[in-house]
């Protein structure tokens, strides 16, 4: 074989390989904006409202018993109060429920539900 078949099957060889081989253009041109989505969401119907139900209303009922301020039975009512929520079940000084704080995954549930929109559902 002499050099200049040689640079002729070099240079068909690297054509094909410069066609196939997947570039980084793949990879920024992906037309999904977001390829990685959070795959389960935290909601309130699958993931809070048990918590709340089990730790919480046995004073924030409805109505409301030994000197709880308000109900906490309802979506919207759990929801619109999610900041003082989150600041008290992890207030170690003052925390709710009274009797001490909940394990760190229910505190880390409530958190993350409001880092996922608070949805509802
Ligand atoms: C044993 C009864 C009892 C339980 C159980 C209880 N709370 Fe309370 N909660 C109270 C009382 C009484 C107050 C009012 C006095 C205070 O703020 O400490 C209160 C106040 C609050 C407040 C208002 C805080 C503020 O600064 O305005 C929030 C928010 C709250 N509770 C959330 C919760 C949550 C969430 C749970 C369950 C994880 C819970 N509580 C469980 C009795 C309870």
């Amino acid at each position: 074989m002499n050099f200049k078949n040689l640079t002729f099957i070099l240079s068909l060889v690297f054509l094909i390989w410069g066609c196939s081989s997947s570039s980084t253009d793949d990879l920024t041109n992906n037309p999904d904006p977001d390829p990685d989505p959070d795959p389960d969401p935290i909601t309130y119907n699958a993931d809070i409202a048990s918590i709340i139900s089990s730790n919480c209303i046995g004073c924030h009922g409805n109505p409301p018993t030994q000197n709880a301020p308000f109900s906490l039975t309802t979506y919207n009512e759990v929801k619109t109060r999610v900041n003082t929520i989150i600041s008290r079940i992890n207030n170690t000084t003052n925390p709710m429920p009274p009797t001490g704080l909940m394990p760190q995954t229910n505190r880390d549930l409530i958190q993350q539900w409001k880092d996922d929109g608070l949805l509802e559902n």
